[in-house]
């Protein structure tokens, strides 16, 4: 049977091993700054690595989008996809970029001619003849992107069903699965490209989440409420099930008081959908792309990783909206308004 504590093997050991741990760790006092982030670190490392997340009862399909470019889209998408798929879970990234950023990090072949999304979304090639999995990481599985998706855009706006298609597609991958036998998919993240255009719409219609990632910077918050007001005109009209459930400050520089008041005031706006986690900047988070790596596996004992792994943690703790309430739009309720402005 599977276990669906989080944990593998003896429970109670395991947790009490780990909570002694943590509370071996010296206690560093608010002038010592630096004692205080390896502190951090090392109660990360004790508590989360080797971990195993629970699994979700079902697929959970998170979009990760802002329209602002360099927020850190891609690297929220394939460190949280890499973290969930190395604590145990089945996830598949949709790079529906045309960078083919994501790609490159998980390190797909995303080569022109390789079957990829632009086949899916454009002929109606099926999903599974296209999905890689990962070289590095077990149970991880990417749709690439191509630089022939550039032109999807502009040929999609005359088909049939356009902002429709990558729904239609993802679900009969996912049918297919279970026809071949294979494990059902836990998490799908789909990386959208810096814009508003018919491919991140057909990311709002595939998904039931939306995960914003927000650079703590200034203009940070600036085109937010465009893109609240494009996702609710999607739950109007083509998704009512679509619920924007998490906020990830991202690069964020505990040392400058611009970040701490970005986050001040994201955490304001969205006190229930901002992670307590937040993303550092890291030069290892950076670095890793560029040996077609993620963070998580190019150095899982750094800062950002752990931080990553941490967020990761949070997601798979928190349950999807609506989950037990099927009957329930999960849409930004009237209620929650407030939340909102
Ligand atoms: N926490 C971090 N610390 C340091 N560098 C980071 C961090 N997160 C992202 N970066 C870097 O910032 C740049 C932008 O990040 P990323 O590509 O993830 O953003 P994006 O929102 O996907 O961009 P685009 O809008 O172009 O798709 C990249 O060079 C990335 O390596
Ligand atoms: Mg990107």
């Amino acid at each position: 049977m599977t276990d669906r504590s989080g944990l593998g093997g003896d429970t109670d050991t395991e947790e009490a091993r780990r909570a002694a741990l943590v509370d071996s760790l010296p206690r560093p006092s608010a002038d010592t700054p630096l004692l205080a982030e390896l502190q951090l670190d090392a109660r990360r490392r004790i508590e989360l690595k080797g971990r195993k997340f629970p699994r979700p009862e079902r697929t959970r399909v998170i979009t990760v989008a802002n329209q602002k470019g360099g927020v850190g889209k891609t690297t929220t998408t394939v460190n949280l996809a890499a973290a969930l798929a190395q604590a145990g879970l089945q996830v598949l990234v949709l790079d529906n970029d045309p960078q083919g950023n994501a790609s490159t990090a998980l390190g797909i072949d995303h080569r022109a001619g390789t079957p990829s999304i632009y086949e899916v979304l454009v002929d109606g090639a099926p999903m599974h003849e296209a999905v890689q999995e990962s070289p590095d990481v077990p149970g991880l599985w990417c749709l690439p992107a191509t630089i022939d998706l550039s032109g999807a855009e502009i040929e999609l706006v005359s088909m049939v069903a356009r902002e429709t298609r990558l729904r239609t597609a993802l679900d009969v991958y996912l049918d297919w699965r279970t026809t071949q036998g294979l494990e059902q998919i836990d998490y799908v993240f789909v990386d959208c490209p810096p814009s508003l255009g018919l491919l991140t719409i057909n990311a709002f219609v595939v998904a039931r989440e939306v995960l914003i990632p927000i650079q703590c910077e200034y203009y940070a918050l600036e085109g937010l409420s465009q893109l609240l007001k494009t996702i609710e005109l999607i739950q109007a009209h083509l998704n009512p099930h679509l619920s924007v459930s998490t906020i990830l400050l991202t690069m964020y520089d505990a040392r400058t008081n611009l970040a701490q008041q970005v986050a001040e005031e994201v955490r304001t706006h969205f006190p229930e959908r901002t992670l307590r986690t937040t993303v550092p900047r890291s030069v290892r988070i950076s670095e890793a792309p560029s040996y077609g790596q993620t963070v998580m596996t190019y150095d899982g004992g750094s800062s950002g990783a752990l931080a990553y792994l941490e967020a990761a943690r949070e997601l798979a703790e928190r349950a999807a909206p609506g989950a037990a309430r099927n009957d329930i739009p999960a849409g930004v309720p009237a209620g929650s308004a407030q939340e909102d402005q």
